[in-house]
């Protein structure tokens, strides 16, 4: 997996020093999403800079190529360039183990013709590279990406008259690849042109202009693409001649440039929003076989052939982040920095949906859907890791509310089984990032079953948000840390918002909604007073942290909460951790319990407390000693627990808000005692956008 960034300058000087710095912290932006070596391509040196393309690539941190550059005297950083195009990723191996031949920008052949970055993987890249050999092209790396830029060349070099265009030689090539792709490609036969495109990984588009733009919405450019087109006004055959008209009617208003003559504008190509806001707030999210291509000054979007229902346009939006937002403040990390937002975060994903007044609940992104969803016989929740504990921790307030059956599914598990899905079903796809491959290929299972498709994502222009029929933004602000916090309590209050409003007219259900309602109120500042508990948890982190193992048990509202907080000792301290539902503990998991094994358990004063303190008393017979998360003042519990970490009190179906965040946090503590980097976790990325 790479991570792409790229940044044009047309007619706005730039120094070398200004343009390697704008790349590199603009893979700087993306690191936290994980990965093992990092690359760029620019101009070569010389007065006709553009004649030649200079590669960089490194194993290891974004800094280690900074230093790699910087040490490279033939490098003029003082050069003063007018306008330059220049292209970088960092990368996440998935074939190829991590290593300067294997990194990216991959090349077309020794001269640098074509150099390509990529995000994703081509499924069909064994039969391209057979083919591309028996034409005589090399390989030097064992990655995928590389059949990309020799296949482009050979496009070239084999291409039919002098017109054909940058756009049409991609348009050729994604025609042939299959996979899941993000693409920006640079060439010296094409000196300061972009040319990007995406099926099934992000890119978008970040403009800024020192003066206005030509328009708010760029119009798709349809071109057949068989033979190529000329100049993006003209297509030179085959095309209906009201599609030629189409096209020659536009003229320049089909693309985006600055209204000054001069034309001065900055792109920036990137795979995530955090890597452009900083350069500007207008951008323009690419759709799965977009072409996008930067000529000129001008931007344009090209489309090899129009689908009825398409967007016509693609419009500039303009980004709500602030830079602030994604930085990492006086927290020790990214994680850290999340852990301790949930407050607000909880907040923002109540705000405008949640009337504390009217005691009414309105999920405006549903809407246009509520009639078909009331009608549906079955919910079906589907995600991956903590998103998947998103929906088991709301399931039975869902089941209670909607009196509807409930299944939560792993993705992956889901696709697996070949799992029957109906018209009348309502699946929803529980997903922070938006671009989580299984989660996004079960988003298609099911609507290829027509069932209805809700999702729940936190990144607005994502994959499964757009190809959803409808959705709930949990609006938790950007989650930059590996390890998903915020976007879990949010995610878990957006699905009980969805309860609450599926159950609106259901006299039966108003006392139990207007409990929930309140609980909600108060949600903020309980989480504030479990954050209080943060020393508390730093000692119990310190106790624990040369442990090899560590359970977490729980059931009913909390058992959720064990998986996820497992799952957050596992994925940034590397210590094994188990969550355990406590009424099997006699099935099995009992015998793993004596004095040495560290167990937390969850004891919450709900419907499962006698059950729980039951379970509780067969740990303490075998002289197991837990840590109990319980509610305050239970001496009862408190007796029986080696140390307590005692929690304020809400519904019993929020509870698990609460409860986690001692978990999140003891693993914090226990990854920064064991000396790992929290953020970047190893082998872990953000976003597992391949299956
Ligand atoms: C959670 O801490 C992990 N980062 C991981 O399990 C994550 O929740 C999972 O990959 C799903 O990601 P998504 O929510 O972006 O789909």
């Amino acid at each position: 997996l790479v991570r792409i960034f790229a940044y044009l300058n047309y007619r706005v000087p730039r120094t070398r020093r200004d343009i390697f710095q704008t790349l590199i912290k603009g893979l700087q932006r993306l690191e936290y999403r994980g990965y093992d070596s990092a690359g760029v391509a620019v101009d070569g040196s010389g007065k006709d800079h553009a004649a030649s393309i200079s590669l960089y690539k490194k194993t290891g941190k974004v800094k280690a190529l900074d230093e790699e550059i910087y040490k490279n005297n033939g490098i003029d950083f003082e050069a003063e360039l007018d306008t330059h195009f220049g292209i970088a990723h960092t990368r996440w191996a998935t074939h190829g183990e991590p290593s300067p031949v294997n990194s990216h920008p991959h090349r077309s052949d020794k001269n640098n013709e074509f150099v390509v970055i990529h995000n994703g993987i081509i499924t069909n890249y064994k039969e391209l590279r057979k083919y591309l050999v028996s034409k005589g092209y090399e390989f030097e790396s064992e990655t995928d990406t590389e059949v990309i830029p020799k296949l482009i060349k050979y496009l070239y070099d084999n291409r039919e008259n002098e017109y054909v265009s940058f756009s049409t030689l991609v348009e050729r090539v994604i025609k042939q690849l299959e996979g899941a792709f993000a693409l920006v490609f640079k060439s010296i036969h094409f000196p300061g042109e972009a040319v990007a495109t995406r099926r099934g990984s992000p890119l978008l588009i970040g403009v800024r202009c020192q003066y206005e733009l030509s328009t708010e919405q760029i119009p798709v450019q349809y071109n057949c693409g068989k033979s190529g087109s000329l100049h993006p006004f003209f297509s030179n055959q085959c095309c209906s001649l009201e599609e030629k008209n189409l096209l020659n009617r536009r003229g320049s208003t089909n693309a985006l440039h600055s209204v000054h003559d001069r034309l001065a504008v900055e792109f920036y190509l990137a795979s995530d929003a955090s890597a452009i806001i900083e350069h500007t707030n207008k951008v323009i999210y690419l759709e799965d076989d977009d072409v996008a291509v930067v000529m000129e000054g001008k931007l344009y979007v090209h489309r090899i052939k129009r689908k009825a229902g398409e967007d016509p346009v693609r419009v500039i939006q303009t980004l709500q982040m602030e830079l602030q937002q994604i930085m990492k403040g006086n927290f020790k990390a990214f994680m850290q920095k999340e852990i301790f937002e949930q407050p607000e975060s909880v907040v923002n994903t109540m705000r405008g949906r949640i009337c504390f007044d009217s005691n009414t609940v309105i999920l405006g992104g549903l809407s246009d859907h509520l009639k078909e969803i009331k009608r549906c016989r079955r919910l079906i929740l589907i995600g991956c890791g903590t998103s998947y504990h998103a929906g088991v921790a709301t399931r039975q307030i869902l089941e209670e509310l909607t009196e509807l059956p409930v299944m939560i599914e792993l993705a992956s598990d889901f696709l697996d089984r070949i799992t029957p899905v109906f018209r009348d079903d309502v699946c929803f796809f529980i997903s922070q990032s938006g671009e989580t491959a299984d989660t996004l290929m079960a988003l298609r299972y099911c609507k290829q079953r027509g069932a209805l498709t809700v999702g729940v994502t936190n990144t607005v222009g994502s994959s499964i948000c757009r190809e959803t029929d409808c959705g709930v933004h949990i609006n938790a602000g950007p989650e930059v840390g590996v390890a998903s916090t915020k976007a879990y309590t949010s995610q878990f209050v957006s699905l009980i918002m969805f309860a609450l409003m599926l159950s609106e007219d259901r006299l039966s259900m108003q006392q139990r909604r207007l409990e929930i309602i309140n609980g909600l109120k108060k949600l903020p500042e309980l989480i504030k007073e479990v954050l209080a508990l943060d020393d508390q948890i730093k000692s119990i982190a310190d106790e624990l942290h040369h442990q090899r193992s560590l359970l977490v048990m729980g059931r009913g509202y909390n058992y959720a909460t064990c998986l996820e907080g497992a799952l957050k000792i596992k994925e940034i301290t590397y210590m094994h951790s188990e969550g355990i539902m406590a009424g099997e503990l006699k099935h099995g998991p009992l015998a793993l319990i004596d004095k040495h094994m560290p167990v937390i358990m969850i004891i919450m004063r709900d419907a499962c407390y006698k059950k729980c303190h039951n379970a509780l008393q067969q740990i303490t017979a075998r002289q197991g000693r837990p840590i109990i998360l319980c509610c305050q003042d239970d001496p009862e519990i408190s007796k029986m627990a080696y140390k307590t970490i005692e929690l304020p009190q809400t519904v019993d179906c929020l509870q698990g808000i609460l409860s986690v965040i001692p978990l999140q946090l003891i693993s914090f503590h226990l990854a920064v005692l064991r000396g790992y980097d929290v953020d970047c976790p190893r082998n872990l990325a953000k976003s597992v956008t391949v299956e």
